[in-house]
């Protein structure tokens, strides 16, 4: 049996490529290797325990909250606060950003957005979920408190990425934009090991994935490049795979892994499609260009808007550069 490297050892040893000052990484990305090894071990017992169903509160997304999103919120949280590196969070599941005002944060150089339990829906039955996390580093001065500027920074500015896949096993994947790496958990050891170095997208792929009982509310460029998904013709494989979970990080990662397309597009009822551009789109979209995916709103990158709330929503499209590229010309040509 092979030893693979641990996470721990891996970012040490990638240290000198993250431009910020050493250590640092090692820190943020441990709060995170922490947490989500907490969460896995929750999550596995759902069923077991009474951890499933909703909590009876709505969240600001206007979601019934479940009780493993207000579970994961609390864990991530409070594993980044104990860190001195973060001075403050934004999450899918609070109101506002929150400032950690203790002195040992408060001088941190870092924020954190995330997306604490993405697939909240498919807990009660069995299906994987995810987190997904994006950090920064603040804008605002040091020892003051946090300010919205330094949430709302454009993608592009991201530090680092990445996701935890709670699945048939347990994976992280992250980047600080030299490429993207990918850990499995061995839940013996309790040590997420490097299986997955410097992960590349195919260039093109067979699968589609998007929630086609939308399919009437659509824009009419997504309708005509779903037809063109499903016709026939050999010389590009079609037609394609239709494939959809309902997590987003779970639809992401299999396409990243096998080469495919994701799109959640707008429609004339949510204009800004569903998924949120700070926690879920912007880090997924930091990841898949450093994949050598795309990821847009169907016209533009992801990474180039530069946000004007925390909880604003976004259409996306992300995945294999020459699906996308189609996609793309079906989206200018029906507009
Ligand atoms: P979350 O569970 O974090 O609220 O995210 C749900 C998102 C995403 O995971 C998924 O791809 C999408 O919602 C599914 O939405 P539909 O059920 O509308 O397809
Ligand atoms: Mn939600
Ligand atoms: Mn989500
Ligand atoms: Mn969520």
């Amino acid at each position: 049996m092979s030893i693979h490297k641990t996470l721990g050892e891996f970012i040490i040893e990638k240290q000198a490529d993250f431009p910020h000052a050493k250590g640092e990484l090692s820190a943020l990305l441990s709060a995170i290797k922490l947490a989500a090894k907490i969460v896995n071990r929750e999550i596995n017992k759902a069923g077991l325990v009474d951890i499933t169903g909703a909590t009876g509160v709505e969240n600001v997304q206007g979601e019934q909250q479940q009780k493993l999103d207000m579970y994961a919120n609390e864990i991530f949280k409070n594993a980044l606060i104990a860190r001195g590196e973060i001075c403050g969070i934004a999450s899918e599941e609070e109101d506002n950003y929150v400032f950690f005002d203790n002195k040992n944060s408060r001088s941190g150089n870092y924020v954190v957005l995330m997306d604490p339990l993405d697939g909240s829906s498919n807990i009660d039955v069995n299906v994987s979920v995810g987190t997904i996390f994006s950090i920064y580093r603040r804008v605002s001065p040091t020892n003051g408190p946090v300010g919205i500027e330094d949430f709302l920074q454009v993608g592009r500015k991201q530090v680092a990425a990445g996701y935890v896949i709670y699945g048939s096993s347990t994976m992280l994947v992250y980047t600080t934009g030299n490429g993207v790496h990918g850990f499995t958990y061995d839940p013996s050891i309790g040590v997420f090991c490097l299986s997955h170095e410097s992960l590349t997208i195919p260039k093109s792929g067979r699968i589609y994935s998007i929630n086609e009982g939308n399919y009437v509310k659509f824009p009419l460029g997504v309708k005509k490049y779903l037809k063109y998904c499903q016709e026939e013709d050999e010389s590009t494989n079609r037609p394609y795979t239709s494939r959809y979970i309902g997590s987003l990080i779970a639809d992401f990662h299999r396409n990243l892994l096998k080469g495919g397309i994701y799109i959640y597009p707008q429609t004339a009822q949510a204009p800004s499609g569903k998924l949120r551009l700070l926690y879920e789109c912007n880090p997924i979209a930091f990841l898949a260009e450093q994949a050598g995916a795309l990821a847009t709103d169907g016209f533009s990158p992801i990474l180039d808007i530069k946000p004007t709330e925390l909880h604003q929503r976004v259409p996306f499209f992300t995945g294999s550069p020459e699906m996308m590229d189609t996609a793309h010309q079906f989206m200018k040509e029906f507009e």
